[in-house]
């Protein structure tokens, strides 16, 4: 990157939720986001207007992440507005919540499309539009890739080897100066934390997950874009290879739960 000139940041789905926030706290550093949506046109160009009020700068890229040639169409977008990259990050996702006996062909073939191979296209995209100072690259997974719990299977296991190609990512492109790392998010309050506890049929209630979590809240879409922006930032740089995890302890607790005891043990961790 020249030195004088604002980095510039391709966030997938930034039109909402994690990706948003992320796009707006690197903007307020005077940085340039690259928007990506799929439909919500109206917020992703309120992004990149907020972007610029906080003193960045910003596009909007309609692109279906799914589909290779729409990942090949926003990466192109990038290189006619700014002609080089210096962060990408993968943070869209989407896929069917279903018991692994109810998944059909069309939800596996799916939900690899859409959370790892884009991961993959994007990055070697991303690789070569990064120049000689290098670059930054993280992925936005999430718990299910280190922990089994109803419906989450498929997303899960995209989790786990989008995991798994940070790390090999990390070894390949070191050498030219990209860090390649993940944030790994446990309950983190977004429209699709509502839309997972309250549309999925039968699911367990959310608050019985949030009392076991042991700082006792969901995260919110700043604890995890607060994570990104480290990895992306001037003091990350010798990190790589690396799944930094943003849960409030959700993935450290096991049964027998200390939100399940009683009496004075109780007491001992809550005080009443
Ligand atoms: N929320 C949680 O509890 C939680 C927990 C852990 C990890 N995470 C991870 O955090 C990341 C962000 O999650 P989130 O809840 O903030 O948002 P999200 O619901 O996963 O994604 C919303 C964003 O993705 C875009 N999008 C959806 N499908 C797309 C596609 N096919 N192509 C391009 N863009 C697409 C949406 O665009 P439109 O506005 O146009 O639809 C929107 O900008 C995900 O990787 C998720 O797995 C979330």
């Amino acid at each position: 990157m020249a030195s004088d000139a604002p980095r510039v940041t391709l966030i997938t789905g930034s039109s909402r939720g994690i990706g948003r926030l992320l796009a707006l706290k690197l903007a307020a550093k005077g940085e340039h986001v690259v928007v990506n949506y799929k439909k919500n046109v109206e917020l992703a160009d309120d992004v990149v207007r907020e972007a610029r009020a906080a003193g960045g700068g910003g596009i909007a890229v309609q692109a279906d992440i799914e589909e290779p040639d729409d990942i090949d169409a926003l990466f192109e977008a990038v290189r006619a507005e700014y002609g080089r990259l210096d962060a990408f990050v993968a943070n869209a996702a989407a896929s069917a919540f279903k018991p692994v006996t109810a998944l059909k062909l069309h939800h596996l073939d799916r939900s690899w499309a859409m959370n790892v191979r884009s991961f993959v296209l994007g990055a070697q995209r991303a690789l070569s539009l990064m120049g000689n100072d290098g670059g930054r690259i993280v992925a936005v997974t999430s718990y299910g890739s280190l922990r089994s719990f109803p419906t989450y299977a498929s997303l899960g296991a995209a989790k786990s080897a989008v995991e798994t190609y940070v790390r090999f990512m990390a070894t390949e492109f070191g050498p030219k100066n990209v860090t390649v790392n993940a944030v790994n998010g446990g309950l983190i309050d977004t429209d699709s934390l509502e839309y997972f506890y309250q549309r999925v049929p039968g699911m367990a209630p959310m608050q019985s997950v949030i009392e076991k979590i042991p700082l006792g809240r969901p995260g919110t879409a700043d604890d995890m874009a607060s994570a990104v922006e480290f990895l992306l930032g001037p003091t990350a740089g010798y990190i790589t290879g690396q799944t930094l995890t943003v849960d409030g302890g959700l993935t450290v607790v096991a049964p027998p739960f200390w939100a399940d005891t009683s009496g004075e043990l109780r007491a001992a961790v809550y005080g009443d």
